[in-house]
C-alpha cells in the first residue's frame, strides 16, 4: 500500500519547487480547516496499491478539491501506515547493512589474524586480498547496488539519478571484483600454480564474466538514449533475473572459496578440519553471514513488497543524453 508520497506533485507537475506531499497538503489544509471551522476532518482516502501511485494523487487531489467545502478530519491511522511500512523497510536494511559489514569484517579478520594479514607481492599475504575485495565487491557492494531500485525514495520524481547511482556501485563492485582477482593470479603465477583448475574458480570466473556482460548490457540498454520503451520493458525482468543469478552465484562463489581455502590451510595441520579448530568455526560463521546477507538481499529484490511502481510513469524512460531535468 502506498500513499500520495512526498515528491509525488514534483514527479506530476515536472516543477521542482515541491518538497510537500500531496498528503501533507492535504493534512495541512485540514488543519486551517479545522481551526477555522472548530470542526471534525474528513479523511482523505489516500491508499493506493503499488502501480497506482498517480491514479492515487489525482484521486487525492479531486478529493482535496471536493472537501474544500466540507469539514475535515485528522489522518492519524493513515499516517500511520505510511509510517510503518517505511519504518519496516529501514529496519530491514539496517539488518542488511549489519550483515554486510559483519561479512566484510569478518573475512578481514580471517586473512588477518589467522593468515598473517596483507601485502601486494605475489606472495600467499596477496593472497588474502582476494576473499576480502571478492566478498566486499561481488557480495556486499553488489547486493546494495542491486537494492537501489527498493529504497522508498526513489519510487517517485525523475528516475535517471537512481539509475546512475545503480549503474555506479556496480561499476565500483566490479572495480574491487577485477582487483580481487588480480590478486589470486598474481599469486598463482609467482608461485607456479595453475590457473582455474578448480570447480571454485570455474564458478567464479563464469560470475564474473556474467557481472560484465550484464552490467555492459544494462548501460547500453537502459542507460543510453537509443533503446525503445518496448525493448527496455521486454528486457526488465530480464535483466532483474540475471541480477539475482549473479548474486547467487557470488554467494556460492564465496562459499566454495571459503571452504576450499580451509581445507587446504587445514590438511596438514595440528588440529585439522575435521575437529573443528576455532579458525574453522570462524571461518564457517562467515560463510554463514555470507549466506545470510545473499538470501535478504534476494528476499528484498524479488519477493518484497518495496517496489517502485510499475511503468507507464513519464519517469520510466529516462535515457542519459536525452535527461532534461
Ligand atoms: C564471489 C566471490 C569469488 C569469486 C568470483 C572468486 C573467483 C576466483 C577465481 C576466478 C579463482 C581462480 C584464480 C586462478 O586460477 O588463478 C579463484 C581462486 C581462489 N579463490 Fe576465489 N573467488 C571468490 C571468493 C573467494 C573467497 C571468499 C575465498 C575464501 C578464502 C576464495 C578462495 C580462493 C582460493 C583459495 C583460490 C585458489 C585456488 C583456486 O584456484 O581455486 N575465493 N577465485
Amino acid at each position: 500500500m502506498f500513499l500520495c508520497y512526498e515528491g509525488i506533485t514534483r514527479h506530476r507537475s515536472g516543477s521542482k519547487e515541491s518538497g510537500i506531499s500531496c498528503r501533507g497538503k492535504i493534512e495541512a489544509e485540514a488543519l486551517a480547516s479545522r481551526r477555522r471551522r472548530h470542526t471534525a476532518l474528513p479523511t482523505c482516502q489516500t491508499s493506493f496499491p503499488a502501480g497506482q501511485l498517480e491514479q492515487g494523487h489525482s484521486d487525492c487531489e479531486n478529493q482535496r478539491s471536493d472537501h474544500s467545502s466540507v469539514s475535515f478530519q485528522p489522518l492519524g491511522l493513515q499516517e500511520f501506515l505510511i509510517r510503518m511500512a517505511s519504518g519496516r523497510f529501514y529496519l530491514t536494511c539496517m539488518v542488511l547493512g549489519s550483515l554486510g559489514s559483519m561479512c566484510i569484517l569478518f573475512i578481514t579478520y580471517w586473512m588477518q589474524y589467522w593468515r598473517g594479514g596483507f601485502a601486494w607481492d605475489g606472495s600467499v599475504h596477496m593472497f588474502n586480498w582476494h576473499p576480502v575485495l571478492m566478498i566486499s565487491g561481488m557480495v556486499v557492494l553488489y547486493g546494495a547496488a542491486s537494492l537501489v531500485y527498493r529504497l522508498p525514495a526513489s519510487w517517485v520524481g525523475p528516475k535517471l539519478p537512481w539509475k546512475v547511482l545503480h549503474a555506479t556501485l556496480h561499476l565500483l563492485a566490479f572495480t574491487l571484483t577485477v582487483v580481487g582477482l588480480v590478486a589470486v593470479f598474481q599469486f598463482h603465477n609467482h608461485s607456479k600454480i595453475s590457473h582455474l583448475y578448480s570447480l571454485h574458480s570455474w564458478l567464479g570466473i563464469t560470475t564474473v564474466v556474467f557481472f560484465a556482460c550484464q552490467w555492459s548490457l544494462g548501460f547500453a540498454i537502459f542507460l543510453l538514449p537509443w533503446a525503445s520503451q518496448w525493448l527496455r520493458s521486454l528486457l526488465k525482468p530480464v535483466h532483474v533475473f540475471f541480477g539475482a543469478c549473479i548474486l547467487s552465484l557470488s554467494i556460492t562463489s564465496a562459499i566454495s572459496g571459503i571452504n576450499e581455502k580451509l581445507f587446504f590451510v587445514l590438511k596438514n595441520a595440528t588440529k585439522p578440519y575435521s575437529s573443528l579448530p576455532s579458525e574453522a568455526v570462524f571461518a564457517n560463521s562467515t560463510g554463514i553471514l555470507v549466506v545470510a546477507f545473499g538470501l535478504l538481499v534476494l528476499y528484498i529484490l524479488l519477493a518484497s513488497p518495496w517496489k517502485r511502481p510499475d511503468p507507464g510513469t513519464l519517469t520510466d524512460r529516462q535515457p542519459l543524453l536525452h535527461d532534461r531535468e
